[in-house]
């Protein structure tokens, strides 16, 4: 199958790329690089350096001509989008618009999304699920849901098929520190380097980690299957971040004890997420242990030391 992936340069994106290319895929990369690394990208895949908002991108599509369009390119950091709400809403709005019209244009059959849960703000219940009302409390929300919207209606007028995937805390190799919920990435490379992070409030604060791993086994199954629906991609596990410090520590073989500074305004308390829907439907469950895909996590920012 010939895919294109945006963000294929990032963190999750270029995970996603690689288990393409391991499944026998043909990969196409857009990234314009403001986030991404050139050395995260596998070298089978065809790379284009492009803005997603570019009119440019359809001599991509017209050259290429892919059949499934796996969506990762985004202004991903909450602060920004709070600070500049109309460059957060030019990337993730105008610039998944300006995709899905290449889409349209150029016969995709298939377009694959990750959402997030920042589109919940602190949950009323728990887990949370697909049905949970929604409570955006900064821009990157806002324009995370948006484009599930646009989803749903380019498939009912033009019949381009979509998965919408609730991401939940994503964590792994190639995460950098300043990513959205890149807690694992600051531990790991902080006690690496000696450096005692830092805690925000009394880190008894729980979140739902998902690995990398995990996550590009969820998007090899959209590809051909999860149609015209929304998933959460999560662990159904709170993890605090206490354990999770204790966790990093432990596994690095250090004695170390988290500076703790006052909480952060607008922090969620508690989140995590069920994966009952995509479980039905198609099996996929999180298979990676918290303790296993920290060790994978490691092994990665240790070798990254050494280059
Ligand atoms: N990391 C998480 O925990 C998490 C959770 C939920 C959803 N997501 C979503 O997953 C996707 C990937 O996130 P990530 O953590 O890998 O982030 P990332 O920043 O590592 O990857 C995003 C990539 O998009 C590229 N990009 C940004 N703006 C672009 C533009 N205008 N044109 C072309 N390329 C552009 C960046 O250079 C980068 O390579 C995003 O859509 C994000 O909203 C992430």
């Amino acid at each position: 199958m010939k895919i294109l992936v945006t963000g294929g340069a990032g963190f999750i994106g270029s995970n996603i790329v690689d288990g393409f290319i391991e499944n026998g895929h043909d990969v196409i990369v857009v990234d314009n690089f403001s986030h991404g690394n050139k050395n995260n990208i596998n070298k089978k895949a065809r790379v284009y350096n492009i803005d997603i908002r570019d009119k440019d991108l359809y001599k991509v599509f017209e050259k290429e001509k892919p059949e499934v369009v796996c969506h990762h390119a985004a202004q991903i950091s909450v602060p920004k989008s709070i600070d500049n709400p109309i460059e957060d809403a030019d990337i993730n709005i105008i610039g998944s618009l300006n995709l899905l019209e290449c889409c349209r244009i150029y016969g995709v059959k298939k377009v694959t999304y990750p959402a997030s849960a920042a589109i919940f703000g602190e949950p009323q219940y728990l887990p949370v699920d697909e049905s949970h009302p929604l409570d955006m409390m900064c821009g990157y929300g806002i324009t995370k849901h948006t484009i599930e919207h646009y989803l749903e209606t380019y498939s009912k007028l033009y019949g381009i098929k979509y998965t919408v995937m609730r991401y939940s805390n994503v964590y792994g190799p190639r995460q950098d520190s300043t990513g959205e919920g890149g807690v694992v990435a600051i531990f790991c490379e902080n006690m690496l380097e000696n450096k005692v992070p830092l805690i925000f409030g009394d880190g008894t604060q729980t979140r739902d980690f998902v690995f990398v791993k995990d996550v590009v086994n969820a998007n090899i199954i959209a590809l051909t299957d999860l149609n015209n629906g929304i998933y959460n991609v999560a662990t159904d596990t709170k993890i605090s971040v206490n354990e999770l410090f204790n966790t990093v520590n432990i596994l690095l073989d250090k004695n170390m004890r988290p500076i703790y500074k006052e909480e952060r305004k607008g922090d969620i308390k508690h989140s995590y997420m069920t994966y009952n829907k995509i479980n039905k439907e198609c099996g996929w469950e999180p298979k990676y242990s918290l303790e296993e895909g920290l060790k994978q996590t490691i092994n990665y920012y240790v070798s990254k030391k050494h280059e």
